[in-house]
């Protein structure tokens, strides 16, 4: 630790993104992106956009909010668009937690590294034996709940019914739920927002819809909360999306027969690779995402990581308590899961030679 450093982040431990190796050497199923490009609609709405760069962007996103609400049938007093889900969880644990954190101990690692950098309190609460999350455990709690829904890595979702059960029995609690995975199979909360004003839904631009690079995101919630929620982003980075990025997700919500067509497709192979991977000997979770979380029976997490790295397949390994035995394999195009299961089999004839 250098001496600049303020001594209440000694021993900070960041969150560590899945490897972005340049240039490509390899088959990427590691950071659950998109094989799709963005829609064509991107594409036409960035043509020619270069010389505005010249001017600030519009910090209240407007064109891009009333786009995502046209979309979910909610008003743009309900919406506030981000820098990727990363930024408006981050200041969702640093505003929105007065009475500490609560979240599973097997989700998306991030949510840990930001209540240690804010000094948030947290609790976390275990999954059962199976990875199911359940919301019994979270009735009694005062602190705000941060639910991955569907959840990160295994990949299981619950039900919105359940989440609105919760939300109404405590209304001074705040539950947020990350919707980073929803478009692939599971039921989304954002509806609640109209009823539940103690509900704040986060869904990502990132996976579903092609724009992992372009860094955009949004949170629902009732306007009161939304209104502080701008507060809170006027008071750290007014203008949190470049000009691009708007022009780029607010044309990418746009086109719903694109959004359809991409995660149906992803759905389709996640189904066929999973039915490929339960005869080879796999157990698998029952993924409602764009991503495949599995054990073998007889070779180690590690080993496959580092198997299929030599045969040029990057998956995810997280090596962490109760998953060692898990890698997680992002659903990429027809083409890259048959590479994929190609480089599997060898990886099991050699073993059993
Ligand atoms: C559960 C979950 N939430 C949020 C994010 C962040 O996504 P982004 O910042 O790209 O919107 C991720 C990224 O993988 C994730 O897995």
């Amino acid at each position: 630790m250098g001496k600049f450093l303020s001594p209440r982040l000694k021993g900070l431990k960041p969150y560590t993104p899945g490897e972005q190796p340049q240039g490509g050497k390899y088959i990427k199923l590691n950071t659950n992106e998109s094989p799709f490009p963005p829609s064509p609609y991107v594409f036409k709405a960035l043509e020619g956009q270069a010389e505005t760069l010249r001017l600030y962007p519009d910090p209240e996103n407007r064109l891009l909010n009333e786009a995502i609400a046209e979309n979910f049938g909610l008003s743009p007093e309900n919406i506030i668009a981000g820098n990727g889900s990363d930024e408006l969880l981050a200041l969702i644990f640093q505003a929105f937690c007065p009475k500490g954190a609560a979240f599973a101990d097997i989700t998306y690692g991030f949510y840990k590294v930001w209540a240690e950098f804010y000094g948030i309190d947290y609790k976390i609460v275990t999954l059962k034996d199976d990875f199911t999350l359940c919301l019994e455990d979270y009735r009694d709690l005062d602190e705000t709940i941060v639910i991955a829904n569907p959840n990160a890595p295994t990949g299981l979702a619950v039900s919105p019914e359940k989440i609105a059960a919760l939300a109404a029995e405590k209304p001074d609690r705040l539950i947020v739920v990350d919707e980073a995975y929803v478009d692939f199979g599971a039921e989304s909360c954002i509806r609640l927002v109209k009823e539940l004003k103690n509900l704040i839904v986060v869904q990502t631009f990132s996976k579903s819809r092609s724009l992992a690079g372009g860094r955009a995101a949004f949170a629902a919630g009732d306007a009161e909360l939304i209104r502080d929620f701008n507060t809170v982003k006027f008071s750290f980075h007014p203008y949190n999306l470049d000009r691009l990025t708007q022009l780029a997700a607010a044309a990418a919500i746009k086109d719903r027969v694109y959004f359809e067509t991409c995660t149906s497709k992803i759905i389709k192979t996640r189904e066929r690779v999973s039915g490929e991977l339960k005869t080879l000997g796999f157990f698998l979770t029952d993924s409602m995402t764009n991503f495949i979380f599995a054990r073998h029976e007889k070779i180690p997490g590690a080993e496959f990581y580092r198997l299929l790295k030599e045969k040029g397949v990057l998956v995810r390994y997280f090596g962490t308590e109760r998953i060692e035995d898990f890698i997680r394999i992002t659903v990429g195009s027809d083409d890259e899961m048959d590479a994929f299961l190609k480089a599997l089999k060898d990886i099991l004839k050699e073993a059993a030679k």
